[in-house]
């Protein structure tokens, strides 16, 4: 059995598909924050959280989800900082977005960290992936 495991291990890896579309992504990570505490998700509680305004220590101005991405997630962003062009975040227009869990939540904590000030709950990135999913 010790010697075996390994092995099955590695083969249950290898089966386990990716994630391949925003759909199967985005499911599987409300899953996770479900089982997390987080109840049901609402697209315009996310549209809400999108356009709020939080002022985190240190920051000079207010800060939201839409200062890059804009308030029209389906349209071009720029970096507030940086300048630099960023791709729509709507999985409708750009079929790139919403498509890997990693990727996702990588930049989902990034992103609450820096606009908010703090990491986002299951509630709110359940919220923010409902509402982005049905643009
Ligand atoms: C300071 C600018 C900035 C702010 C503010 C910001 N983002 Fe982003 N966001 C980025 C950048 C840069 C990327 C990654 C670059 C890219 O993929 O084009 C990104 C990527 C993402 C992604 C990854 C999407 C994917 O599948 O590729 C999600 C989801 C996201 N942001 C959500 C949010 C949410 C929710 C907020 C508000 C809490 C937010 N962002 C605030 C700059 C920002």
């Amino acid at each position: 059995m010790k010697n075996h495991f390994p092995a099955l291990l590695a083969s249950l890896l290898v089966t386990i598909p990716p994630a391949v579309s925003a759909s199967s992504a985005v499911d599987a990570l409300l899953d996770e924050y479900r089982g997390q505490g987080g109840g049901t998700f609402n697209a315009e509680a996310g549209r809400a959280f999108w356009n709020q305004a939080f002022t985190p220590p240190g920051a000079a101005e207010p800060r939201r989800c839409a200062s890059c991405h804009t308030a029209d997630p389906g349209k071009p962003g720029k970096h507030l900082r940086t300048g630099k062009p960023i791709e729509p975040l709507a999985p409708s227009v750009n079929a790139q977005r919403l498509s890997d869990v990693h990727e996702i939540e990588k930049w989902l904590k990034r992103n609450c960290e820096w606009t908010v000030g703090r990491t986002c709950t299951v509630q709110e990135k359940g919220d923010v992936l409902t509402y982005l999913r049905t643009l």
